[in-house]
């Protein structure tokens, strides 16, 4: 089939890519040159662990192009994504000017042949009627064409449907996760678009491309709301997850209990489930922040009060804190201490740093007039810098330890697991570590002469 995806960032190119291996002719579309020009040249302007491989393939075999045009992909294209960004306004609503922007442009490039529109961006519940909307009033804008003889041409008949498909992939493990999903959530009312959308994902719920053969990938179709609403309650309810673990390491450390025997215990119940049950620093990242908030407006614009998500978000909001606590509890004075932090993204192997913990502990630690460090396996090597004013920002583990008075495992990266800590203890100015996530051996760091603070144990 030939698809057209226009956004290509985290979502659309890992869409574009893994619909072009499984067989598809796809136009990936984005509005930044410069992020074109470098695919085109088959540099991957994020990092994601196996995509490299696929977009360069696919690329080669000429079944994935890129380009900035998307007229030449709306035109060329029967089912057309939008996975455009969709952040969070001050306000928590979401920023929908880039969704609005391609819709009305694919309008305007629409011709009178069926098209199916899929919005894979996570957008708020009933956005599919606005882009319904929107894309007629692009249609209506359109300059009619004009024939060789000089005459108008017919004007456009609209043809298309509009069709959620939200987006359950995890950054860091993205391809992985769209060869095998859990499901694929296709909501519409149209029987025409949800079986092109079925042929479209035919190779994926046959397992074809999966690490191990099994039952078909369940395929879940609803109507529009039903399966926007299917994104942010997911995002919503492992948000609930994390900040309710959280709350519980929090009382773990009062009554002198260990969240991850706790967390163990009762992730062994298979209604609980051991997912999600990490006691730590707090969730953050470029979805759980802006879906949770946007969904609480959403229920706000309808008279509803989320009490449940406006206490997960706030539980959330105080434990990304409670390192400054621990640090405080240990060094008392901040001012003037050098504080070295284990990671900056919001988790391992991913380069973004979107509402990362990190952030909230750099500038409050600036705040209090403690300098910090950073080392980040991926950060570090690719000179990404936002956020990160007045952070020294170095290139290995060994050279942050030097002079800190205190290191502070934010991200898990398998690779601090390896960390020759003996070393680092002589490196520092004081064998202080917060572990952030409970990632880290205790016994091992503590035999390598560091003193140890965990999250709730
Ligand atoms: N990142 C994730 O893990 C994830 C997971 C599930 C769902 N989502 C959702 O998917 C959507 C996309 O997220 P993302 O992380 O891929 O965003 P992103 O910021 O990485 O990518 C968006 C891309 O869209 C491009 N773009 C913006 N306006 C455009 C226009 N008018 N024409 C063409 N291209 C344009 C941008 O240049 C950028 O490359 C969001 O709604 C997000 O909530 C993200």
């Amino acid at each position: 089939m030939k698809v057209a995806v226009v956004g290509t960032g985290y979502v659309g190119l890992v869409t574009g890519a893994c619909l072009a291996e499984a067989g598809h002719q796809v136009i990936c579309i984005d509005n930044n040159e410069a992020k074109v020009a470098s695919l085109k040249q088959g540099r991957i302007p994020i990092f994601e662990p196996g995509l490299e491989q696929i977009v360069r393939r696919n690329y080669d075999q000429e079944r994935l192009v890129f380009t900035t045009d998307v007229a030449a992909g709306v035109q060329q294209a029967g089912v057309i994504f939008i996975a455009v960004g969709t952040p969070a306004l001050p306000t928590g609503e979401s920023d929908l000017r880039y969704v609005e922007a391609v819709a009305r442009t694919v309008g305007e490039h629409l011709d009178s042949a069926y098209r199916v529109i899929v919005n894979k961006s996570t957008v708020p519940i009933g956005s599919g009627d606005w882009v319904r909307m929107l894309i007629l009033e692009g249609v209506k804008q359109a300059k009619v064409p004009v024939t060789p003889l000089g005459h108008e041409a017919d004007p456009v008949t609209p043809n298309f449907d509009v069709v959620s498909n939200p987006e359950f992939l995890k950054e860091g493990t993205a391809v992985w996760d769209t060869f095998n999903p859990d499901r694929i959530v296709v909501g519409s009312d149209s029987p025409k678009a949800i079986a092109i959308m079925r042929e479209l994902y035919q190779p994926i719920v046959d397992r074809e491309f999966a690490e191990a053969p099994g039952a078909p990938v369940p395929f879940v179709v609803t109507d529009l709301a039903s399966a926007e609403m299917i994104k942010y309650a997911a995002n919503a309810f492992l948000a609930t997850k994390i900040s309710f673990i959280n709350e519980i390491a929090n009382i773990c450390e009062r009554v002198g209990a260990d969240v991850s025997e706790v967390a163990y215990g009762i992730g062994l119940d298979q209604r609980i489930g051991q997912k999600f049950l990490q006691a730590g620093l707090g969730w953050g990242g470029s979805c759980f922040p802006k879906d949770v908030a946007a969904l609480v407006h959403t229920a706000n614009d309808y008279g509803y009060d989320t009490r449940v998500l406006r206490a997960v978000v706030e539980t959330n909001r105080c434990q990304r804190v409670r390192v400054i606590e621990k640090l405080q509890q240990e060094l008392k004075v901040l001012k003037g201490k050098t504080v070295g932090l284990l990671g900056l993204t919001f988790k391992p192997d991913t380069d973004d740093m979107r509402d990362a913990p990190s952030l909230t502990l750099i500038e409050h630690l600036h705040k209090l007039g403690a300098r910090v460090k950073a080392f980040d396996p991926i950060v570090s090597a690719s000179g990404i810098r936002e956020g990160l004013s007045n952070v020294i920002v170095e290139t290995d583990a060994y050279r942050l330890a030097e002079t800190c008075d205190a290191l502070v495992l934010v991200t898990d990266w398998k690779e601090f697991r390896n960390l020759d800590f003996e070393k680092l203890a002589q490196l520092v100015n004081r064998p202080l570590i917060i572990d952030g996530r409970n990632f880290l051996d205790r016994q091992a760091l503590t035999k390598a002469g560091f003193w140890y603070v965990g999250m709730g144990r």
